[in-house]
């Protein structure tokens, strides 16, 4: 990975903007409390990103952080700006993350979703994920209930630039 510093900067200023609207959720999402340097750090740890960006402007518009982990690709911290959505973008990065699956030999796909949050999950269910399991973390104080979506491989594809 070329500039880890400069990267981790535009990771950091994009997933902030995107999930900016959680910002009054008790707690707040994992994705708030990042500093610049998690996300150098989860990239110096292993972390891989695939961005989105915008041809025009070379602004990010959107991004998304994945690992292998055991045959499968888990992903975290998928982000648009507000000014691009459904414009297609998450998906965009999904199809990326689709292709870097098999790429990788992949059996499957898989993130912590809140259930709550029905957008998300029908982005998910889009792209044929579904509710395979629950996840209870702590986060400040709190226990947060997470969903865990997963797509099985073989049912869909795509690709977008690596940010690296
Ligand atoms: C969730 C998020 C990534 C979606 O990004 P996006 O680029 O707008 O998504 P897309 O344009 O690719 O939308 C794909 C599908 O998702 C669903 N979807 C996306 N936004 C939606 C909304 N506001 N309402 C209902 N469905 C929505 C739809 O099924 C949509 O397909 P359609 O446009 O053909 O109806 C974006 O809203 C975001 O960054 N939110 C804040 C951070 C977050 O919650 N990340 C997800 C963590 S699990």
């Amino acid at each position: 990975m070329s500039d880890i510093p400069a990267l981790s900067n535009r990771i950091y200023r994009t997933t902030r903007a995107a999930f900016y609207e959680y910002g009054s959720d008790v707690p707040p999402p994992g994705a708030l409390s990042d500093t610049q340097l998690d996300v150098e750090q989860d990239l110096r740890g292993g972390s891989q990103i695939l961005l989105a960006v915008l041809s025009e402007s070379g602004r990010v518009a959107g991004v998304v952080r994945w690992r292998v982990q055991k045959g499968q690709l888990r992903f975290h911290r998928l982000a648009v700006i507000p000014s691009e959505r459904r414009k297609g973008v998450a998906s965009a990065l999904l199809r990326g993350l689709i292709d870097e699956a098999n790429a990788n030999g992949c059996t499957s796909i898989a993130c912590d979703v809140r259930l709550g949050v029905s957008r998300n999950v029908a982005l998910y269910e889009k792209f044929g994920f579904v509710h395979t399991g629950e996840r209870m973390i702590t986060r400040g104080g709190f226990t947060v209930h997470l969903g865990v979506m997963t797509l099985s491989l073989g049912s869909a594809t795509m690709g977008i630039g690596k940010g690296k």
